[in-house]
């Protein structure tokens, strides 16, 4: 997909790794819409992009599509649509004083991160089901936001492990169901990223965390997920997919 001409949909915008990815979406020129919470910097970001904000908030399941709606009627089509909006809480399975895991948290994390993503694709896929193709046949590119923590097993993470691991599980699925209309489908999963998110961490905090990466050993920056989250919207061949971007960090179990 070329940028030049394209509309892209950024929920999680106003911050971090999606707002970097709308600045270089923008800067190749395409026209943006940013999707964020009501008190996010949305609307400072959208104005610095040239675009138009629409507050939102993921977990207002059925008001998504009205928002998602109204962004594409105002951008006159979606080719690109990123999300990154998510989190996570500490917690393990049982906890040290012996009780277990809050289920209302575990199923707020879910709901956040997971159904959140497939009712933000799902909803995309229908908007671009109406695109006219490309000279490739393709009609747009859904980006989701995994986390090594996926894969990895941190301990205390177990809410967010499932939660990810079920987005990077349902990619290749949801590349296939939307392969027939030339709408892919890829997940990109971090390491620690230097974001709104990460924000508390203190320096300290934020080497240990990172030692165990081959290189670069620090912090991820936000425009270094913008430049893989451009490169799959702009490769037709990547699809059903999650690409860690992580400078090679494995954790050990501890
Ligand atoms: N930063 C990291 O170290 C890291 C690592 C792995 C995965 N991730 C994933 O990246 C995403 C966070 O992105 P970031 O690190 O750029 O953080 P960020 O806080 O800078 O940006 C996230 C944006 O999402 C928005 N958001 C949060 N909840 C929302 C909701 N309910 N509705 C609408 N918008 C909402 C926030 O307002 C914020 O603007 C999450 O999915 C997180 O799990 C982050």
């Amino acid at each position: 997909m070329k940028i030049d001409g394209s509309r892209g949909i950024f929920v999680g915008g106003a911050s971090g790794m999606c707002r970097a990815t709308a600045t270089r979406f923008r800067a190749g020129g395409g026209e943006v819409a940013i999707l964020d919470l009501e008190t996010s910097d949305g609307a400072a970001v959208a104005e610095e992009l040239g675009g138009r904000f629409f507050p939102c908030n993921v977990m207002d399941f059925d008001g998504m599509a009205g928002v998602i709606g109204e962004a594409v009627e105002h951008l006159a089509g979606m080719q690109f649509l990123v999300n990154t909006a998510g989190g996570a809480v500490a917690q393990r399975t049982v906890k040290r004083d012996g009780s277990r895991h809050s289920l209302d948290d575990f199923r707020r994390i879910i709901d956040l991160n997971l159904i959140g993503s497939f009712n933000i694709n799902s909803i995309g896929a229908e908007h671009m089901a109406g695109n006219e193709p490309n000279e490739n046949g393709e009609r747009g590119v859904m980006l989701n936001t995994a986390s090594i923590a996926a894969f990895e097993g941190q301990i205390g993470q177990v809410a967010y492990t499932a939660a990810k691991g079920a987005i990077a599980a349902m990619t290749l699925t949801m590349a296939r169901d939307l392969g027939s209309l030339g709408i892919r489908c890829m997940a990109i999963a971090p390491s620690l990223f230097d974001t709104g998110l990460t924000a508390g961490i203190p320096e300290e905090g934020a080497l240990q965390l990172t030692k165990d990466a081959a290189f670069p050993r620090r912090m991820g920056r936000p425009d270094e997920f913008a430049i893989m989250a451009i490169s799959i919207f702009e490769c037709a061949m990547m699809n059903g997919s999650t690409i860690r971007v992580d400078g090679g960090q494995r954790f050990a179990p501890r």
